[in-house]
C-alpha cells in the first residue's frame, strides 16, 4: 500500500471514530434525558393503588397550594428575579412580544396556546381545548416539568422544581395584566 493510500485509509478510520465520539457528545442534546416517566396528564392516583411506578412521596405531596392563602404572602420580587431564567425564551412586557416562547404578559387567565402570532405545538393547542384557562393550578403543574406534564410541548425547559419559587413566579405573573382574581382562602382560614 502506498503511503498516500495508507494515509487515506487511516484518515477514514479516524474520521469514523471521531464521528462516533462526536455523536455520543451531541446526541444527548437532541434526546434530553427528561423523557416523561408517565405519559398523559398528571392524575392523582392514591398511593395504595398506584403500584410500583408511583411517584416518590415527596413529589406526590407537591400538590397545588391553597392560592388564597399563599398568594398574598408570596415574594413577588423573588418571583420576578426567578423569571430571568424564563426570559431566555419569553418576553414579560405588555408588548406581548413572541420570542422562542410566546409573550407571557397576561398569561394567567388566558387560554393555553392562544397568544396571537405564536406557532404553538399541537400538544399545547390540544391542551387549550381541554383546559380553557391557564389558572394557578395548571401553570403550577406545567412549569414544574413542562415535558412531563404536557408531552409534545415545545417548551424545552427542564422545569422549576422548588414549590415556593413556582408560587413566587405565579404571584409575579399575577401582577402582569392577569384577569384572575385571588381566590378566598379555603377552610375559613
Ligand atoms: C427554552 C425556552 C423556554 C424557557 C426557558 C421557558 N419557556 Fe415557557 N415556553 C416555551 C415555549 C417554546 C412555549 C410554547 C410551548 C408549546 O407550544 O408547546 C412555552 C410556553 C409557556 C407557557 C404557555 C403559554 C401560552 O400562551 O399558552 C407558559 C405559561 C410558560 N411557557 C411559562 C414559562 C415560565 C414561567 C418559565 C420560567 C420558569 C418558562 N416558561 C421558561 C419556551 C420556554
Amino acid at each position: 500500500m502506498s503511503d498516500l493510500r495508507t494515509n487515506m485509509v487511516l484518515g477514514a478510520v479516524l474520521s469514523a471514530a471521531l464521528f462516533t465520539v462526536g455523536l455520543g457528545v451531541v446526541t444527548p442534546r437532541f434526546f434530553p434525558d427528561h423523557i416523561p416517566t408517565k405519559p398523559g396528564f398528571a392524575v392523582d392516583i392514591p398511593a395504595d393503588i398506584a403500584g410500583p411506578s408511583a411517584k416518590p412521596a415527596a413529589e406526590a405531596a407537591d400538590n397545588p397550594p391553597d392560592w388564597g392563602t399563599v398568594l398574598p404572602k408570596a415574594d413577588v420580587a423573588a418571583g420576578q428575579a426567578t423569571t430571568a431564567i424564563c426570559q431566555a425564551c419569553h418576553n414579560f412586557s405588555s408588548a406581548g412580544t413572541n420570542m422562542i416562547g410566546p409573550g407571557l404578559y397576561g398569561v394567567l387567565g388566558r387560554q393555553p396556546g392562544s397568544h396571537p402570532g405564536f406557532a404553538y405545538s399541537q400538544a399545547m393547542i390540544d391542551f387549550g381545548k381541554k383546559q380553557p384557562v391557564w389558572d394557578y393550578d395548571h401553570i403550577y403543574e406545567f412549569i414544574k416539568g413542562p415535558q412531563a406534564y404536557l408531552p409534545g410541548t415545545k417548551m424545552t425547559y427542564a422545569g422549576l422544581k422548588d414549590p415556593q419559587a413556582r408560587i413566587n413566579v405565579i404571584a409575579y405573573l399575577h401582577t402582569l395584566g392577569s384577569n384572575l382574581p385571588v381566590p378566598k382562602p379555603k377552610g375559613g382560614a
